[in-house]
Formats: structure tokens, C-alpha cells, sequence
């Protein structure tokens, strides 16, 4: 479904949002660490909250947003689009890329769970990577939202929008992509949204935007209603994959 759909993301919406992509952004970055003069990809980087504090510490580099989704990146783009610093590239990380540049360092939050096919994913941040440059990324994990997938079940209603990976598959398509000094590890971060309608806006905006935009609007109400209905709580189970490499220095 993931790379075929026409489906898109609604960002003023989703900026709205309590969002942990906040804290997870900040992990990836503190992991990555890039210095004054790197060129970073950020590789999904949406409505560019982490594309903008990148472009703060970049002060002699710059940042590459990579998103294929044309609503987040206009977001994107009244928000930063005259930073002479910032290329924007809209362009799909299931498809073969590459730039005519190599980055410094990439990284990437919250969105390669939502790409089919990592083992391509992967290999497109290689190609974009200059020889020694590192890649740090989080997005849903193995286990991830469990309870949301167990309610997507019982409605029958196909899940298959997620690619969540597990640690050994992550590992092996990371070094068949050509990465070294690999680490890879799933981490649970539990959040728990207490008011009822900023949870339910949540669950529509951030978690199941896909899935509702092939629906019909009455059908769409309802189903929302049955999702929330059949949660056992207010809480969202996310477990985060957390993966560094290297691209080897030759
Ligand atoms: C949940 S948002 C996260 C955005 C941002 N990184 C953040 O943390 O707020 C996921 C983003 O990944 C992008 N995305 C999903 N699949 C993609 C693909 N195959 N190629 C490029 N971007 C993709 C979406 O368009 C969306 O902007």
C-alpha cells in the first residue's frame, strides 16, 4: 500500500499535535551530532522541526529536507523555504535516488516505518552519504502500537500501511546496503494523551491518516469511533527503532 497510495498528510494538524517525534528528534540529533560545516539529509523530514534546529547548528553547512509528501514540504517551506542553506528534494525513498552531491550525515525521525522496502530506503542514504558519513534514524519498531494493530485486526481492516523491522532484519539490511559499525536496538516509550479529544485527533492525524483517507467521510466516523472504542486506554504502546552506521571511509 505504502508507496502507491495518494494519500497525504495534514500538517497543520499535525504540527498541532502533542507530538513525541519532539523528544525522538532530539535523541536522533544528540546521537548524530553535527558539526557547524555538515551538509545533512534529513530523509521524511515532514513539516521540518528537526530540518530547522539542524540549519541552528549548521551555521557554515546546510541541510537537504527529502519528503514525498508535497503538503508537508509546502508546510516546510513557508516555515524555512528562504534559508539560502536548505534544499528542498521531494522524492520517494521506496525509488532508487540519488543526489549529484554527497552528504555529511543523515538522519531520519518517525518515517522510515512508513517505507516498504528499507533494504532500498537504506541503500538510497548510502548513495547520498559521502565515505565516512553517518546515518541515525528512529521510527516504529517491532511492536510497535501493538494494541492499535490488535483493534485493526479484529475490524479487519488491513494494517499493512507499517513496515515496523526487529533488530537482526534492520542489521542485515543496513550492511547489505554497505553500512559498518552498526547498532541497532528497539526501545518502548509509552505515551499516554489524557484528554479525550486531542487523542482522538492524534489517533487520526499522526497514526492513522491512511488509513482513514480511503474511506468515505461517513464510513470514516464511524470506524474512528470503533478504533477508540476498542482501545483499552488512552495510552499508545510505540517501541522505537534506534539504529546508527557508518558509510565506510573506502
Ligand atoms: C510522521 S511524519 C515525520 C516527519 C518528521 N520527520 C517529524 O519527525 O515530524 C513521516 C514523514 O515521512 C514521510 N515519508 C513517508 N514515506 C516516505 C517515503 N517513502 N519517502 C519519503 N518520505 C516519506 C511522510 O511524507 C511524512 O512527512
Amino acid at each position: 500500500m505504502v508507496g502507491t497510495t495518494t494519500s497525504d498528510w495534514d500538517p497543520e494538524s499535525y504540527d498541532s499535535m502533542p507530538l513525541p517525534h519532539l523528544k525522538w528528534g532530539d535523541r536522533v540529533l544528540a546521537s548524530l551530532n553535527p558539526t557547524p560545516t555538515d551538509l545533512v539529509l534529513d530523509a521524511g523530514c515532514g513539516t521540518g522541526r528537526d530540518t530547522a534546529k539542524v540549519l541552528d547548528i549548521v551555521t557554515g553547512g546546510g541541510v537537504v529536507a527529502l519528503d514525498r509528501s508535497e503538503s508537508m514540504l509546502k508546510a516546510l517551506k513557508k516555515k524555512l523555504g528562504n534559508d539560502h542553506r536548505l534544499e528542498v528534494v521531494m522524492a520517494d525513498l521506496n525509488s532508487e535516488l540519488s543526489l549529484n552531491y554527497q552528504c555529511d550525515a543523515a538522519f531520519s525521525v518517525a518515517a522510515l516505518h512508513w517505507v516498504k522496502d528499507h533494504q532500498t530506503a537504506f541503500s538510497n542514504l548510502f548513495r547520498m552519504l559521502r565515505p565516512g558519513g553517518r546515518l541515525v534514524f528512529d521510527c516504529g519498531g517491532r511492536g510497535n502500537i501493538a494494541s492499535i494493530e490488535s483493534v485493526l485486526a479484529e475490524l479487519q481492516v488491513s494494517p499493512d500501511v507499517w513496515n515496523f523491522a526487529g533488530v537482526p532484519e534492520t542489521k542485515e539490511n543496513l550492511s547489505k546496503s554497505g553500512f559498518t559499525d552498526i547498532t541497532v536496538s528497539l526501545i518502548e516509550d509509552t505515551i499516554y494523551i489524557e484528554d479525550r479529544n486531542v487523542f482522538e485527533k492524534y489517533i487520526s492525524t499522526v497514526v492513522l491518516p491512511f488509513h482513514l483517507d480511503q474511506m468515505r467521510a461517513e464510513e470514516k466516523k464511524a470506524f474512528l469511533r470503533e478504533v477508540l472504542e476498542r482501545l483499552p486506554s488512552q495510552q499508545i504502546d510505540y517501541v522505537r527503532l534506534f539504529a546508527s552506521a557508518e558509510k565506510p571511509s573506502n
